[in-house]
């Protein structure tokens, strides 16, 4: 049996990345791959129920450390039950957002700082990092914008003011990538969905049998 391979999809909002995984998990299984397409919380019940108190609109009172702490307790409890497994089985492992996200947006973007984060994501993931990551990069107007033209709308005030906030998810994605230059891949998901989704599967592709020479 071949050995699992755990790749992670990240970028911010309105980069394409759940259209294009689910485009690229089935070219994966078409060429015989063995393959679990998931995302946090994953349809895990336990980590389904930490998700609910984090979403909670009632839950204005949550402060950004409780906030990053049920995160990496979400991604413990998805770990352990559906992508480790998994990986025991030797299935190339589909993950849309995994620890990045956080360092990218309660890390950097909310400030928590990324080493803080990460410290606490390490108590959960016990260094299971990504083998490789598949980073969306895309202009965070840009996305904002897609976002908002699939909902018929132009951009107003709000999304101006959470359009600062993108951009800090964006530069912390950058640094992530600087760090983590052999893991990550960085797609430019201002192309075509087809283009996008021909550039990952080849270097997902050619990324795969590295790891697994
Ligand atoms: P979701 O509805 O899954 O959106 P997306 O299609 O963008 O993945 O919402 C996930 C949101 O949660 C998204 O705004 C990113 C944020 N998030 C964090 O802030 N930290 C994390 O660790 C994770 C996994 C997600």
């Amino acid at each position: 049996m071949e050995n699992g391979v755990f790749i992670t999809i990240e970028g911010p909002e309105g980069a394409g990345k759940s259209t294009v995984i689910v485009m690229l998990a089935q070219r994966l299984e078409e060429e015989g791959y063995p393959v679990l397409l998931t995302r946090e919380p994953g349809g895990i019940e336990i980590a389904e129920q930490i998700r609910k108190v984090i979403l909670n609109p009632d839950n204005t009172a949550m402060d950004p450390r409780t906030e990053a702490l049920l995160y990496a307790a979400a991604r413990r409890q998805h770990l352990t039950e559906k992508v480790k497994p998994a990986l025991e089985k030797g299935s190339i492992v589909l993950c849309d957002r995994f620890v990045d996200s956080s360092l990218a947006y309660q890390g950097y973007a909310r400030g928590l700082g990324m080493e803080e984060v990460f410290t606490i994501n390490q108590f959960a993931i016990e260094n299971m990092m990504p083998d490789t990551t598949l980073y969306f990069d895309i202009d965070p107007e840009e996305g904002l914008k897609r976002i908002n033209s699939h909902k018929g709308r132009e951009i107003n005030r709000l999304d101006l003011e959470a359009l600062d906030f993108h951009k800090k998810v964006r530069e912390g994605y950058l640094i992530l990538k600087e760090r983590f230059p052999e893991r990550f891949i960085s797609i430019d998901a201002s192309a075509s969905v087809e283009d996008v989704f021909t550039f990952a599967f080849e270097s997902l592709k050619e990324r795969i049998a590295k790891i697994r020479e």
